[in-house]
């Protein structure tokens, strides 16, 4: 099976908005990563509603949304009624997280759940099943272009294991400095989707660069 690939927005030229949807669109990334970030719980703000409702009429992939803020559950129904596919909060950020899984998921999205690189898999024991995907930060989120921490592929192949023993269907995700060679080891030791930013928005030919990461499998 083929990797999913989902090119991190935050990489973009922002002056050019327009020319990368596109090349999104003609590429084989299923999906568009989208990074949120409300100066609170990261570091770092980065774009919120306005850009996305900028992106939906162009963009013919599903929007999988990352959440680095605070309070995720009070924007449900907004990220639902802009047509996101996947809407994924932090672990870290979230005290009544089967809730908010369930609301995400009965709001007609698929749910999803980040760990920061410090938060072990095995707390996601109790919430396996109400999960569509996980995604592992595998840099300290905040910043694009950060150097891959190799930590997470043991957290990865532990997470697969998770998974399989049970016959769920939970994808798992990797984010953060991912490239050809850190994304062949990551689905190698049990990852569906990798999210890229700098590595597909700053290569000669983005569109290569997608179908690279696109042709990886176990
Ligand atoms: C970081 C974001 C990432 C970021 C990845 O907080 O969650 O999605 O865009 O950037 P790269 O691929 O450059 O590490
Ligand atoms: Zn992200």
């Amino acid at each position: 099976m083929s990797t999913i690939v989902s090119p991190s927005l935050l990489s973009a030229n922002f002056m050019r908005l327009e020319e990368d949807i596109e090349m999104i669109n003609k590429s084989q990334a299923e999906w568009l990563h989208i990074d949120v970030m409300d100066g609170t719980f990261v570091p770092n703000i980065s774009f919120g509603f306005p850009i996305l409702e900028a992106i939906v009429p162009s963009l013919k992939k599903e929007l999988d949304v990352h959440l680095m803020i605070e309070e995720p559950m009070k924007f449900v129904e907004q990220f639902a009624k802009l047509g996101v596919a996947t809407m994924n909060v932090h672990y870290e950020a979230v005290t009544h997280l089967h809730r908010a899984l369930t609301a995400i998921r009965s709001n007609g999205m698929k749910s999803a759940v980040t760990l920061n690189p410090h938060t072990p898999v095995e707390v996601l024991t109790d919430v396996l099943e109400e999960l569509d995907m996980v995604l592992l930060m595998s840099v300290n989120p905040g910043y694009g272009g950060q150097k891959f921490i190799p930590r997470t592929l043991d957290k990865t192949a532990r997470l697969r294991k998770m998974i399989d023993e049970r016959g769920l269907k939970t994808l798992i995700q990797i984010d953060g400095g991912v490239n050809q060679e850190t994304g062949e080891a990551l689905v190698k030791a049990g990852a569906d989707s990798l999210v890229a930013g700098s590595y597909v928005f700053g290569h000669q030919n983005p569109l290569q660069a997608i179908e690279g990461l696109h042709k990886l499998s176990r």
